[in-house]
């Protein structure tokens, strides 16, 4: 039965899947310009070792078979060496592994070398979520892009190291504090695609995952034109949920009344708090406005201070609304959508 449906699903896979959008057995979707010699080359990498693998284990069997201890046989001498032998498996790896570094670094260079007219998104890596700023300086918690564009991702995190992994468009890329990394790529069919980190940054790792959203033609400026228009067109409460979805709040500070990395924010409006240095406070716009800007100012009891500074990345209308979503009612705060 299982053998039947692995025959039918491998069946299906190659007869009815020529199209490089739909992956194939064991790759992602194809959907940027440099995946198809990625994959190629891995392809060839693999072929090889297969073929050599297969090779080596049929020669070793043999010859432990045919060599083999039998009675009445003592072993001749082996020769010390056979030039032609040597040279033959000498020379052949050594030219398989300049074609591999030839076709490596050509790939390599070209993920490097973005195109000068690149679209530039700002990324940032903070536990657990990632950021997009977008040249207009709207920020979102997905990666949004035209389709046939090439894209260049200027990155930085906020804390430790993470790494951006786009599967479908074969780019991987490290994102370390203190320094900008960059990756670039050109997306080459609309759609959505899983944006990973790939690099282990602590508890919430497995979580820290965004989309990449692939815009058609022409949609992708209405887009960012609509989103970025938030703070005008949706109440203060509604822009704050938002901003407190999207800027990564809700990875340490819950809405349903259980502590997290830090402490909850349901009903946080006017709640009496004991502080770490002994001191009792009100919770009041003030003190949340510190909080978010000066984080390690003055730090509920029982919590650690590791909250990120939103210094220069929240502009004072986005804190106000924010502001306004942890003052609301909490049937309000909870919204109908989320
Ligand atoms: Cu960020 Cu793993």
């Amino acid at each position: 039965m299982t053998e039947i449906h692995l025959a039918q699903l491998l069946f299906a896979r190659t007869a009815l899947a020529p199209d490089p959008a739909d992956g194939s057995f064991w790759m992602p979707p194809q959907v940027s310009t440099i995946a198809h010699s990625v994959d190629w080359l891995f392809n060839f990498i693999l072929a090889i070792s297969v073929f050599f693998f297969v090779l080596i284990v049929v020669v070793m069997v043999v010859f432990v078979l045919k060599y083999r201890r039998r009675e009445g046989q003592t072993a001749e001498s082996s020769p010390s060496h056979n030039t032609a032998l040597e040279v033959t498996w000498t020379v052949i790896p050594v030219l398989l592994v300049i074609v591999i570094f030839f076709f490596g670094f050509k790939g390599f260079l070209d993920m490097a070398t973005p195109p000068a007219n690149a679209y530039e998104i700002m990324v940032e890596g903070q536990k657990w979520k990632w950021s997009f700023t977008y040249p207009n300086g709207y920020v979102d918690e997905n990666l949004h892009v035209p389709v046939d564009r090439p894209i260049q991702l200027v990155m930085s995190s906020a804390d430790v190291i993470h790494s951006l992994y786009v599967p479908a468009f074969r780019i991987k890329m490290d994102v370390v504090p203190g320094r900008y990394s960059k990756a670039w790529f050109e997306a080459t069919q609309p759609g959505e695609y899983d944006l990973f980190c790939a690099e282990y940054c602590g508890t919430g790792h497995s979580t820290m995952l965004a989309h990449v959203v692939v815009h058609p033609p022409g949609e992708f400026e209405t887009w960012l034109d609509k989103a970025s228009d938030f703070l005008a067109t949706m109440s203060p409460v509604d822009a704050g949920r938002k901003l407190f979805q999207a800027r990564g709040c809700t990875q340490c500070h819950s809405m349903d009344g259980s502590a997290k990395t830090g402490p909850t924010l349901l009903n946080v409006f006017g709640r009496r708090e004991k502080l770490s240095n002994g001191t009792t406070i009100t919770v009041d716009e003030n003190y949340i406005r510190e909080s978010i800007l000066e984080p390690a100012a003055q730090v509920v009891a029982g919590f650690e201070p590791v909250m990120p500074t939103f210094q220069g990345r929240l502009k004072d209308q986005e804190i106000m609304a924010i502001i306004a979503y942890l003052k609301a009612p909490a049937e309000a705060s909870k919204g109908s959508s989320s």
